[in-house]
């Protein structure tokens, strides 16, 4: 191991000794919250305000204006870098904004490998701007090690996975991965945004940036858009604190107090959308019109075991296959508690067409590729009562 690995390996495992000294459920809550200094409010407040006053030149005050600083913006980036472990979250306007803040880490010239099914904005982002820049991308299925060492080049400076991948639902082994790039000025980025970090903790094992679009599990109310980084490394903290200043994507002071509040039930939450998606699935797969249900919590899910290995849960994401586009026009047309909608990790179940909706910029022979077919259905299970949802998908799928 080089000592560059060896100190970061280090710094995890203290960061991993001081995450037990509370529980996931209880940092949710404390983490990084103190009570206003002003009036004592247990809630974190809303500073509405673009500048502060400072007491004199010399001061050295540490608020100076808010793009680059705002306490609850603060508030919220101190608990999201305990609940994943890192040294420290950086909060963005949206999950985009978040990801390409990771990217220009990079510099012209620099190849990065990426996991072939990521969020179709994300290979938007990367194949119709970022390559513009410079930047040299390598689609591989990143579930295959050999695939994914094949795809290194000298010039690889960033291996970036999504694990489960959207909307099929693959899985990445990240501590292999990590082993992998280990001491070759690669960094692994994971985009935790299905798993949250309540049933997955990218850098426990062994990744060195985590992004996640906190619009979906981390707010889970479907009321804001918002995206986060949380990096390992000193020198990426600063630089991402610089493009967070600079390029001024911030959060906003009312978006990071909605994603605050929401983290305080992530962990009731999440359990619920696990328990709901683990007894959804098996009905969906009990059902002969469904030619297939992609599930990690399926015995027959190619990766059930990794699943279970480095994820403490399954989560609420299920996608299954109705054989065509018309069959699955069809059921969407029908479902009524579930809402047709982009986005996931709401309280509310979200379902969804990917090939014409969050994968539409995906060129077809690619969609293809990849595997997300004209009759593939996602659906992001809510908190709702788990028979309620079955009624509804039953009457959907009587008229298929
Ligand atoms: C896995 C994943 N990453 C990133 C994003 C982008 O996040 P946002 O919509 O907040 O920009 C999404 C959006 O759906 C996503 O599903």
């Amino acid at each position: 191991m080089s000592p560059q690995a060896k100190k970061r390996s280090a710094g995890r495992k203290k960061a991993g000794r001081k995450k037990q000294e509370l529980s996931f459920a209880s940092k949710t809550i404390h983490a990084g919250q103190h009570a206003d200094p002003t009036t004592g409010a247990v809630m974190q407040p809303i500073y509405q305000v673009s500048t502060y006053k400072q007491p004199g030149l010399d001061a050295g005050w540490k608020f100076d204006y808010a793009r680059t600083i705002n306490p609850t913006r603060s508030a919220l980036e101190a608990n999201l870098a305990a609940l994943e472990g890192g040294r420290a979250a950086h909060c963005f306007a949206s999950g985009m904004s978040a990801i390409h803040a990771v990217l220009a880490l990079l510099k012209s010239g620099d190849h990065v490998v990426v996991s072939e099914n990521v969020y179709g904005g994300t290979y938007r982002l990367f194949e119709g701007l970022l390559r513009q820049f410079g930047l040299d991308f390598s689609w591989v299925d990143t579930s295959d090690l050999d695939q994914l060492q094949g795809a290194i080049k000298d010039n690889t400076r960033m291996v970036y996975v999504e694990t489960p991948t959207n909307p099929t639902l693959t899985l990445t082994d990240i501590k292999a991965v990590a082993k992998l790039v280990d001491g070759r000025r690669i960094r692994l980025v994971v985009d935790n945004t299905f798993m949250s970090p309540f049933f997955q903790r990218p850098i426990e094992l062994g990744a060195d940036i985590v992004v996640h679009s906190t619009t979906k599990y981390l707010n889970g109310h479907s009321d804001s858009v918002g995206g986060t980084v949380i990096t390992t490394r000193k020198a990426d903290s600063d630089r991402i604190g610089w493009l967070q200043n600079s390029v001024g994507a911030i959060l906003s002071p009312m978006d990071s107090f909605l994603v605050l509040r929401g983290i305080k039930t992530l962990a009731l939450r999440m359990e619920r959308h696990d328990k709901n998606a683990r007894k959804i699935a098996k009905w969906l797969d009990s059902k002969r019109k469904i030619k297939k249900v992609i599930y990690p919590g399926l015995p027959d899910h190619p990766q059930h075991r990794l699943a279970k290995r480095q994820m403490s849960g399954f989560g609420g994401m299920i996608s299954f296959d109705l054989g065509s586009m018309a069959k699955a026009k069809k059921f969407l047309g029908r479902v009524k508690l579930c809402a047709m909608a982009e986005s996931l990790g709401g309280v509310e179940s979200l379902i969804s067409h990917p090939a014409s909706m969050t994968h539409g910029s995906v060129p077809p022979s690619e969609r293809a590729r990849i595997g997300v077919t004209d009759g593939l259905v996602r659906i992001s299970c809510g908190i709702e009562e788990a028979d309620d949802l079955i009624a509804d998908l039953e009457q959907a799928l009587r008229g298929v």
